[in-house]
């Protein structure tokens, strides 16, 4: 079996964790048919295109799509990916490994909506300065509520909990707010609750472990899963899924980093769990599992990492130990 994947490396670092995780991923036991695509910063320079078309239609034709990161193109790129891809939920699990955080054991999962609220992409300018629009449909709240809880079904987890801001944004997160207790009546045997976002800012750093599945909207879950990264021990370690009914886009949370890119010492890690996050959907969960653990254990030794782990080795030296781990296994 061998999978077609498209790959869209982009700009600074993006490239750099994109050659590790493929590093990586060459030494597991699964075929993968690679087709390379250009978008970002560095590509809409040349070309005056941020994201060409062949790139969406590539990512249309095959099986997944691994995205490095992209720079200041970020909304013209990945923002728009996931909504001519409909790619409606992004999937953030906020995992501790090793000592690389500060919170204790932490594992609870963002379920982020991917296509409207404050990223709908209806902003204009006015006489006064500018106003955005804030997007809420029912339909798109459904499907994301409904994920959220056949997710937390599958994996086995207990709780859902929604997170809003619905005292002061009445309507849109009235409507949110409203859908989700909608949704959590059909499934009686998982817990839901909804907390404010501001409240939930805190609660991450006081109480981590009370978190099973977050679902919430676009903007809140960009903010709290960097704050989960924060949590976790940093960008270098949090993945993501975009996924629709049609196709998956899997990249790590962070961005080009300019401040470390060309240096090759970022942290592969984010973008090797997003491969790992790929593995699963492609319906690959052993291989899965494995890729994992070779990257877990090559953390947890803490020998050979890169220096926000508190190590000194570089992006492809880190990238080469987990695919040495993961050859054995
Ligand atoms: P960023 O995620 O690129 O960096 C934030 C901080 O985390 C920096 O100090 C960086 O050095 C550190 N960091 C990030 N990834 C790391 C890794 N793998 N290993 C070690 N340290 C890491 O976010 P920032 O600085 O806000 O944005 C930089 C550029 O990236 C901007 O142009 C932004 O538009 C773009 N961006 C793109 C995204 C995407 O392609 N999906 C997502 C977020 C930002
Ligand atoms: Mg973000």
């Amino acid at each position: 079996n061998t999978y077609k994947i498209t790959v869209i490396p982009g700009d600074g670092i993006g490239k750099e964790v994109m050659e590790a995780a493929l590093h990586v991923l060459n030494a597991s036991g699964i075929e993968f048919d690679y087709t390379f695509a250009d978008a970002g910063d560095e590509y809409a320079e040349k070309t005056g295109v941020a994201l060409p078309q062949e790139t969406i239609d590539a990512v249309k034709k095959s099986q997944a799509c691994l995205f490095g990161a992209v720079g200041e193109s970020a909304a013209d790129v990945i923002v728009k990916l996931r909504k001519e891809l409909d790619l409606y939920v992004n999937l953030r699990p906020v995992h501790s490994y090793g000592k690389a955080g500060k919170f204790g054991d932490v594992d609870f999962v963002i379920v982020r909506e991917n296509t409207e609220g404050l990223y709908s992409g209806h902003e204009e300018y006015t006489d006064e300065g500018a106003t955005a629009l804030r997007i809420t449909t029912r339909s798109a709240t459904r499907r994301i509520c409904d994920f959220a809880f056949d997710y937390a079904k599958k994996t086995g987890r207990s709780k859902v909990t929604a997170v809003h801001k619905a005292n002061v944004l009445k309507k849109t997160d009235g409507i949110f707010k409203e859908v989700f207790y909608q949704t959590a009546e059909k499934y009686d045997d998982i817990e839901s609750n909804d907390f404010y976002v501001d409240a939930t800012a805190m609660y991450l750093v006081t109480r981590p472990q009370d978190f099973d599945v977050i679902v919430t909207s676009n903007l809140f879950g960009d903010i709290l899963s960097d704050e989960g990264a924060g949590i976790v021990g940093g960008l270098g370690l949090l993945p993501s899924a975009n996924i629709g009914d049609k196709n998956g886009v899997f990249e790590p949370v962070h961005g080009s980093a300019p401040d470390i890119a060309g240096k090759g010492i970022a942290n592969p890690s984010a973008m090797i769990l997003s491969t790992v996050l790929m593995l699963e959907y492609l319906g690959e969960p052993d291989e899965a599992r494995k890729v994992e653990k070779a990257l877990v254990e090559t953390i947890d030794e803490g020998k050979i990492v890169t220096s926000d782990l508190g190590g000194s080795s570089s992006t492809m030296e880190m990238a080469e130990e987990v695919a040495r781990k993961l050859s054995k296994l």
